[in-house]
């Protein structure tokens, strides 16, 4: 029989993209999420839905969390409260789903005998890394409430290992982008600007810079970490490394592939909803770990993603309330 697989926020565009990747491997997929609107919608744009499991509920109802692992192999914990701005305004609400409903989770894995799970972390956990390509063993100096609450969530995964021997991998994603985003995040945000014919608008100088990871390429990455031996109990940066670009580029480059004739418009940080102090300069991963111990390679180019996000032109504004 197929080994069955829970994804906790699989209603999200990550979830979407991981249950695609990991039905098409021949696993039975089950989701797990608040909501299904958003999955629905993209599911019928991007034309090709898995077939999967949709159990509604809350991962900080322990109950609905166990009878959601129940009969699982495999559970990916996608579930989380993020965008740094919007988590430093509901910190407890981050804390409590973040935190407490990651120890639902491992509970529940304990209690239902799940054999792994995998924690999709966040490059965030780095804080302001100068110089040289991230690695996974980089300094770790949070700056905000969610990136304190990812790193928590992998010293509890380390630890129900140590205590249960719950086999775990931890991926730590950087710049996701795909259909579906929220547009709470840059590259979302400057797409839709510009494929609703406005300028995308650029805080500070825009001299920001980033690698930005095409939803597919990052679940694979994901998946590999998952379903490999060589990925048990270990961490892995999952990004793109080829392309940095900063803030300013990215701008020009999305007004470029659109064929629109737009001039970007510049907000001081002062005049935006951003901290001067809460941004992050500079953050690129390094990925060869990802490379030589899964046999990770991201593939799809900035252009070729930019390209796939604007085709779908499914960019959702905000969260639900209480997610
Ligand atoms: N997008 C990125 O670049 C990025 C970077 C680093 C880490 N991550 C991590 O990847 C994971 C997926 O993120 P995403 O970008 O797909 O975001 P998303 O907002 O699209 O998905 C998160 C999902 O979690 C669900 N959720 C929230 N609270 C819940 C609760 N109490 N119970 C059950 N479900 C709940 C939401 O409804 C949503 O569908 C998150 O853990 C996030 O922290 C994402």
């Amino acid at each position: 029989m197929a080994k069955k697989v829970l994804i906790t926020g699989g209603g999200g565009f990550i979830g979407i993209e991981l249950a695609k990747n990991l039905a098409a491997k021949g696993l039975q997929v089950r989701l797990f999420d608040l909501d299904f609107t958003r999955y629905d919608e993209l599911c019928s744009r991007l034309g090709n839905c898995p077939k999967v499991e949709k159990v509604q509920g809350s991962v900080l109802d322990t109950a609905q969390v166990s009878n959601a692992v129940k009969g699982c192999e495999y559970v990916v914990h996608l579930a989380a409260m993020l965008g740094v701005g919007r988590t430093e305004k509901k910190r407890m609400e981050c804390l409590n789903i973040n935190i407490l409903g990651t120890i639902n989770v491992l509970e529940a894995c304990v209690k239902e005998k799940a054999k792994k799970i995998l924690l999709s972390s966040s490059s965030e956990i780095f804080g302001e890394v100068s110089g040289a390509p991230v690695k996974e063993d980089s300094p770790k100096q949070p700056i905000s409430v969610y990136a304190v609450t990812k790193l928590a969530g992998e010293e509890y995964l380390k630890a129900y290992e140590a205590r249960y021997g719950l086999k775990y991998s931890i991926v730590r994603f950087f710049n996701v982008y795909g259909p579906g985003q929220v547009a709470q995040f840059v590259m979302p945000r400057f797409i839709k600007n510009v494929s609703e014919g406005r300028s995308p608008i650029v805080h500070g100088e825009g001299s920001q810079i980033r690698a930005f990871c095409f939803v597919e390429d990052a679940a694979e990455g994901a998946v590999k970490a998952l379903l490999s031996e060589a990925g048990d109990n270990e961490t892995f940066n999952i990004g793109n490394d080829k392309e940095p670009i900063t803030m300013k580029d990215l701008a020009e480059k999305v007004i470029a592939i659109s064929g629109k004739n737009l001039k970007l418009e510049f907000v001081s940080m002062i005049e935006s909803d951003r901290k001067p102090e809460r941004e992050i300069q500079r953050r690129i991963p390094c990925i060869d770990k990802a490379k030589s111990v899964l046999g990770y390679e991201p593939k799809v180019s900035l252009e070729q993603g930019i390209k796939k996000v604007m085709d779908i032109n499914y960019i959702v504004d905000t969260w639900l309330e209480n997610s």
